[in-house]
């Protein structure tokens, strides 16, 4: 079954032809990165319009590289939810006017599937039950999964999605934008013991997750408070921007780590997926690593161009062709 899927949740506009759900014929993304950095962040608005001036292009694109036409495309899958509704409709209605001209099924996906789904395809094994861990700009959730879409929401975080937390800590530094990669790459050099940032459990039994706390702590610890007698941090020397980020960097892992393993234990689940952006992270799949390695989990990471949001992981939509399931014309995009 050859799938065209396509992605455009945030600020990349991707489509991929995948082959009976594994078999990845092309996987073009094309980040709107230069777009938003300026704002520091995404603007919806302007995210949504350089979708629609793209998305074309990127479906031709894929088909190329795949060497296929639209002619041999079985059926259409789409992100639906969740992310920006503007960006959202221009996906799901290219994909909408692609199934209805070319008289093939459209499978609308749910965006985390797809993160979920994505370690899935980078497995020669079957790789369900599983905790999944995913760990995006938008998410921080657990999930106890029987499949990538038949699963069930153990923990969530309750304010920002660590994604986001790497991304303001890069502000608050005065990094740039995306603050995770760069904060990554900065780190490699910093001590993660310089400061001691707190670990947000919730609580004992807690599986969900809080970051803003951390957040604050390093934006105090950086700027200073006079009250109490914190000084300010020179940003201007180098070692002291790396030792602030391999201690943000080495918290944020802790709590993750921590909770995925408690959310195992909890569910008596021997195999844990890490996925999203944030799984790109070198520390995190170091420490996952680690985990994997003394043999009490098997821990499965995709690859990294399938960590960040691509349209290849909506691949999913590949175990619902398999149950005969599509959707209608009136899918909607949902925030
Ligand atoms: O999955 P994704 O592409 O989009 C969402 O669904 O949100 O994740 C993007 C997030 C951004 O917050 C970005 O800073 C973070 O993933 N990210 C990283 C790394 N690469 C991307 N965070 C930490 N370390 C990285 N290497
Ligand atoms: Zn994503």
């Amino acid at each position: 079954m050859l799938l065209l899927a396509l992605e455009t949740s945030c600020d990349e506009t991707s489509a991929a032809i995948v082959e009976d759900g594994r078999d990845i014929r092309a996987n073009v993304v094309l980040s709107q990165i230069d777009l938003h950095v300026k704002y520091g962040g995404v603007v919806p608005e302007i995210a949504s319009r350089a979708h629609l001036d793209t998305i074309t292009l990127v479906i031709r694109e894929a088909l190329e590289t795949a060497g296929v036409s639209l002619a041999d495309i079985d059926a259409v899958a789409v992100s639906h939810t969740p992310g920006l509704v503007g960006c959202l409709l221009i996906g799901v209605t290219a994909a909408k006017t692609l199934a209805w001209s070319l008289g093939v099924p459209l499978i609308g996906v749910d965006h985390l599937s797809g993160h979920i789904y994505a370690a899935a395809m980078c497995s020669d094994e079957p790789v369900f039950p599983a905790i999944a861990l995913v760990v995006s700009g938008g998410h921080t959730s657990l999930f106890a999964c029987r499949s990538a879409t038949d699963r069930d929401l153990l923990g969530a975080t309750i304010d920002d999605a660590a994604g986001e937390a790497f991304d303001k800590v890069a502000a608050i530094l005065g990094l740039g934008y995306p603050g995770g990669p760069i904060v990554d790459r900065t780190a490699t050099v910093g001590d993660p013991k310089a400061f001691d940032f707190p670990r947000s459990m919730l609580g004992p039994g807690s599986l969900d997750f809080s970051f803003s706390g951390l957040k604050t702590a390093v934006l105090y610890r950086v700027r200073g408070r006079g009250k109490r007698g914190i000084t300010p941090l020179d940003v201007s020397d180098p070692q002291v921007v790396a030792d602030v980020c391999a201690s943000f960097q080495a918290a944020v892992v802790d709590v993750l780590t921590r909770k995925t393993l408690k959310a195992a234990d909890q569910a008596g689940m021997d195999t844990i997926l890490v996925c999203g952006g944030v799984a790109a992270n070198s520390h995190l799949r170091e420490a996952f690593e680690r985990i994997g390695a003394d043999g009490r989990f098997r821990v499965i990471f995709p690859e990294m161009k399938l960590c960040t949001d691509n349209a290849a992981m909506m691949a999913v939509a590949w175990e619902k062709w398999q149950r005969g399931e599509s959707s209608g014309l009136d899918l909607p995009a949902v925030a």
